[in-house]
């Protein structure tokens, strides 16, 4: 099987991850804090009180996505803050953000990069997908993107147990979350409980797809959103 297969135990202990295929196609994966893990929860509940359904503009083939709210900025301390602490990333986000200046001419180029005020966030929404449903190869909008995954009520092994599927040689797909670079390699985020908790953040230009996944009534829930480049930074050509 040629698909990467990302072990979600290197997420133990507090550590994270860093992917590099090309400077506008790498990932970050961390876990949150159970703080902020129990704040984006409580914000799903206020969304769903809310009930404002983004679905229309969005990819995703599944039950609902809700717009959410994030008062307390936790988007930038909890998502984007932690990209910059890691080492490795932090040389690949230098390039991206140079790359990214080059196409959206920006006022203030000697900004430093250690400036969380150089993004905003523009998004932020809950996908419920129940049995069956995916979300199909897609890019999104914005300068970075993330997504949290909140409830995973499946796991990556039983998935790959079932009879439509054990005998594929792509059997590290169901239930799973891929980022798909140009060149075709795959990157694949394995999927099971252990999971809730974590995020990944990454340039939005960067294609990925959620697979159906089988077996369980429960809902798998994610928490998806969009960091912008300020718009006081980029050029006015008025
Ligand atoms: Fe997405």
């Amino acid at each position: 099987m040629s698909d990467q297969l990302l072990d979600d135990t290197c997420l133990e202990g507090g550590s994270n991850v860093f992917r590099y295929q090309s400077d506008d196609e790498w990932f970050y994966l961390a876990r949150l804090s159970s703080d902020a893990f129990q704040y984006f929860l409580q914000q799903v509940g206020l969304a769903k009180l809310r009930n404002q359904s983004i679905s229309s503009e969005l990819a995703g083939c599944i039950s609902e996505s809700l717009k959410m709210q994030d008062p307390s900025a936790f988007a930038i301390s909890e998502i984007f803050q932690p990209l910059l602490r890691c080492v490795k990333a932090r040389d690949v986000f230098r390039r991206y953000l140079d790359l990214s200046i080059r196409s959206n001419p920006i006022k203030n180029p000697d900004i430093a990069i250690d400036s969380e005020y150089k993004v905003e966030l523009w998004s932020l929404w809950a996908n419920f997908q129940s049995q069956y449903q995916y979300n199909p190869i897609h890019n999104h909008s914005g300068f970075l993107s993330f997504v949290i995954w909140m409830k995973i009520p499946y796991s990556h092994e039983e998935q790959a147990k079932l009879d439509f599927i054990r005998n594929s040689n792509a059997s590290g797909t169901a239930g799973n979350f891929v980022f798909m670079a140009r060149d075709f390699r795959k990157e694949c985020i394995i999927m099971n409980p252990s999971m809730e908790g974590c995020f990944s953040i990454f340039p939005s230009s960067y294609r990925h797809q959620v697979f159906p996944f089988y077996g369980t009534e429960s809902i798998r829930l994610s928490i998806a959103g969009n960091f912008g480049l300020k718009e006081d930074l980029v050029e006015d050509n008025a």
